[in-house]
């Protein structure tokens, strides 16, 4: 039966009404947390543990589970410490999150309850890549958040509606809307992203870093890399172009020239150039690598990286990065260095730090932003492993 005319049979209609008046839909923010924790989950991570409310949650009835919390008030780490008193199962760490995590080994599960929005946006996505790097695959990465209304009217309505006075906002909320958190997370590799309850304010969502192995043959198995060769040029120019332009994300002049540009980027040995392809053999990003430098500091790599605008998301970028990796292992580099990643470049800096690189340094007011004025210039740096 064409589904148009479903609601003309009685069955249908009956069967639907049956179900409609008997379901009780609703589930707690905490219950639909606990759904998606993997039943075989040994050990969990808690970002912001406050008292261990959630981490005794995840817990509760699970002998095979082991926790870690983690926060930086002593206050609430006292009120943790007993929760967990004897608890040889649970340790707690005291760490400001607006570090980087310490070394705490694999988790299968990390999860997060109110906390992370007291961090500063970039803080906030450079954490989640954090989180996927710290996940054994097949882990979830879960936050139960406080995040913006679309409109300062819903904001003000949600306070009425939890009975709190505005003026009892917390000061270091620094809320932002549940879309971009998601984005992110897909940007930074975890799969099925979503936002899996919400009310007003108040949202869970959540990513699980791909098992071993699916990552490639999922979005990626579409992606081919091979040397660029120089007839590909007149596919680069126009995202090139595009990206250089607009003054975002590349220290080149945003005047570059099409003859200039095409030297620069397809220049020979030591150095080498890469396309991305898609499933048709279009060419949806470009990279170029080269020793960061000539005598005693040859031994280190560095690349550049572009991907089409209209393509990013789909994993073009990680995989431009992987295999410059390769490249730089094989050739023999000790490193890989990236000398100028603009501050305000979330993006990318979330999945170089998701690939093991770390901010080594920055050189504040580094980089002229066009929207942003003077923003920080990192230098962002990995080993690689002979
Ligand atoms: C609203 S409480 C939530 C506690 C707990 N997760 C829960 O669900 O009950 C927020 C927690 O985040 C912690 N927190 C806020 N900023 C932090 C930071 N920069 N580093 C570590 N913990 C932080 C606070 O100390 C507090 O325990």
């Amino acid at each position: 039966m064409p589904s148009s005319e479903e609601w003309t049979d009685p069955a249908h209609v009956a069967r639907y009404r049956q179900r409609a008046a008997s379901e009780d839909r609703p589930v707690t923010s905490d219950e639909a947390l606990l759904e998606h924790v993997p039943a075989q989950a040994r050990r969990v991570l808690d970002l912001g543990t406050g008292d261990g409310r959630l981490l005794a949650l995840v817990l509760d009835g699970q002998p095979h589970r082991s926790g870690v919390g983690i926060d930086f008030s002593d206050l609430m780490l006292a009120a943790a410490r007993q929760r967990f008193a004897g608890m040889q199962h649970v340790e707690l760490v005291q760490h400001d999150l607006q570090e980087p995590l310490p070394q705490l080994g694999t988790f299968d599960a990390v999860v997060s309850s109110l906390a992370i929005h007291h961090l500063e946006h970039e803080r906030k996505r450079s954490l989640y890549a954090e989180a996927f790097e710290l996940l054994a695959p097949g882990g979830l990465f879960a936050n139960f958040e406080h995040v913006a209304s679309p409109s300062q009217r819903l904001h003000v309505e949600f306070f009425a509606a939890i009975d709190e006075p505005l003026e009892c906002e917390d000061p270091s909320d620094r809320l932002l809307d549940v879309e971009t958190q998601l984005r992110w997370l897909r940007e930074i590799g975890f799969e099925d992203v979503d936002c899996h309850w919400k009310w007003r304010e108040l949202a869970l969502f959540a990513g699980v870093r791909p098992p071993r192995g699916a990552a490639r043959a999922h979005g990626r198995a579409q992606i081919a890399i091979r040397i660029a060769q120089e007839t590909d040029w007149s596919s680069i120019w126009p995202f090139f172009n595009e990206i250089v332009a607009a003054g975002e994300t590349i220290g080149y002049s945003r005047e570059l020239h099409c003859e200039e540009a095409r030297e620069l980027w397809l220049g020979g040995p030591p150095g080498r150039t890469c396309v991305a392809l898609g499933a048709a053999g279009e060419v949806l990003g470009s990279a170029r690598m080269h020793p960061n430098r000539g005598g005693q500091g040859g031994h280190i790599a560095s690349a550049t990286f572009m991907v089409d605008p209209a393509h990013q998301g789909r994993g073009i970028g990680r995989a431009l990065v992987l295999d410059a990796l390769d490249w730089a292992a094989r050739a023999g580099f000790r490193g890989m260095q990236f000398n100028a990643v603009v501050a305000t470049n979330t993006a990318a800096i979330a999945l170089y730090e998701s690939l093991g690189f770390e901010i080594v340094g920055t050189v504040p007011g580094g980089f002229r932003h066009p929207v942003h004025g003077f923003v920080g210039l990192h230098v962002m740096y990995r080993p690689i492993e002979q």
